[in-house]
């Protein structure tokens, strides 16, 4: 029976920004009320270690907070080792506000988080001023902190890491001097965007192709605010591919973050030849978002991915490789390295999953070539690596396939979708 989705569908909200509401709520000096929180296992992973912090924070509804942070100094040590979960956002950003508070504190995570790298926010820290261990000399979770008084550093984040440069903003928030973070092309600035709305001054100049971040450190977040988050482009992400690629599907995808930082993978489909179009376009707590508009595309063309366009789409090239199999000719993704130190190695895990399934893929070190139009192969199971995007991506794939897949974990979905199966039942329809 020919599948196809139809009608409206609102995703769960942003997990960058619902990460950040918490952390940058819990340094801010009132009340901060956010609306359509996400509440997932990731970000559930946040909110525990910044209760734990002394933050006192009321779940008026299963999406509706009110985090009381006290300032910027107002943390109490923690009895207990923090446990991140799978988390690297909880993670890195967390490093940046430990380095500055003046106890003894131990971030831990699952087995995915203690194998990926930290060395690259750990170094930095320590320039500003933090005594900071772990395992391989700070770069693995478990890593202890004994924060203090730190002090403004310039840094170049060549990797164009948003994690990166969130933990040294938040750190240089309460070092003495001045924060600077130069990248080679922007990476995501919602910490940028909501410092902002929390009065902080802050300036952003573009530098050599990319961009120059700089504040002044002592600056206290103004609380009493409201942040409403919008649905998590990453998340609407899978629906939008599912239009695209099943005949005869018109979707509209409601509320969805379009900030340019995250919305590549929408641009990209359109370069391929999708039918996609953004309306209602409007701003909501400093944010651009829209209603996404999809219909099914049935003359998709191969692209290229260049390493500059990379971050704005990061977490959906799994998918674009799954989309870029049914597109004519070849679809060639660079500068993507970092896919491998991602919640799973998500170069290997795309390749082999694909490959299972009688796409034509080439891996690279730092991407892939997707030779297409290929049709695809079920009945197969798919290896996940307990990795969320990876399950979703290839749940997709398992729609367009002869028969359907079956996931090794399909309840991974949980750190970013909790819900994922349940609307993609509501939207898909038979015949
Ligand atoms: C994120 C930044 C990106 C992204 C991750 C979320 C964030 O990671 O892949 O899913 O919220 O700052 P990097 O900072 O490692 O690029």
């Amino acid at each position: 029976m020919p599948l196809r989705v139809e009608g409206e569908l609102r995703v769960p909200s942003d997990k960058s920004i619902s990460h950040r509401a918490i952390i940058i709520g819990s340094l801010a000096d009132g009340e901060v009320r956010v609306k359509n929180w996400l509440r997932s296992a990731d970000t559930l992973a946040t909110l525990n270690i910044y209760r734990a912090l002394g933050t006192r924070i009321e779940e008026l509804s299963p999406t509706e907070l009110v985090v009381r942070g006290g300032g910027l100094f107002s943390f109490r040590e923690p009895g207990d080792i923090l446990n991140a979960e799978n988390s690297g956002t909880t993670t890195r950003l967390t490093l940046g506000v430990l380095s500055a508070q003046p106890f003894f504190a131990v971030l831990t995570g699952d087995h995915s988080l203690r194998r990926r790298p930290m060395l690259r926010v750990v170094k930095p820290l320590r320039e500003m001023g933090a005594t900071i261990d772990g395992r391989e000399e700070g770069n693995l979770l478990p890593i202890a902190v004994r924060g203090g008084r730190l002090k403004g550093i310039s840094f170049f984040n060549k990797k164009a890491s948003a994690q990166v440069k969130s933990a040294l903003l938040l750190a240089g928030l309460h070092a003495e001097g001045i924060t600077e973070v130069e990248e080679p092309y922007l990476s995501r600035d919602h910490t940028e965007r909501m410092l902002q709305l929390f009065e902080v001054d802050l300036t952003v100049i573009p530098a050599f192709g990319g961009v120059l971040v700089k504040l002044k450190g002592g600056q206290q977040p103004k609380g009493d605010k409201d942040i409403f988050v919008p649905a998590d482009p990453s998340s609407a992400a899978f629906f939008a591919a599912a239009a695209v690629l099943l005949p005869g599907s018109k979707l509209l995808l409601k509320d969805v973050l379009i900030n340019p930082t995250r919305d590549g993978f929408f641009r990209k489909l359109k370069e391929m030849g999708a039918n996609i179009e953004y309306t209602n376009v409007r701003e909501l707590s400093m944010e651009p978002i829209a209603d996404i508009y999809v219909e099914y595309s049935p003359n998709l063309r191969g692209v290229r991915v260049f390493p500059e366009e990379v971050p704005a789409m990061i977490d959906e090239l799994p998918l674009l490789a799954v989309v870029a199999t049914q597109a004519e000719g070849e679809t060639r993704i660079e500068g993507a390295a970092e896919l491998r130190v991602k919640e799973s190695d998500r170069i290997k895990a795309v390749v082999e999953n694909l490959r299972k399934m009688g796409a034509k893929v080439e891996e690279l070190p730092d991407g892939m070539v997707i030779e297409g139009k290929t049709p695809l192969r079920g009945g197969v199971e798919i290896k996940t690596y307990d990795d969320h995007r990876i399950a979703m991506a290839f749940t997709i794939a398992g729609l367009i396939a002869d028969k359907p897949v079956k996931l090794d974990n399909p309840q991974c979905v949980s750190v970013s979708y909790p819900q994922f199966f349940e609307d993609l039942k509501r939207v898909l329809k038979e015949g």
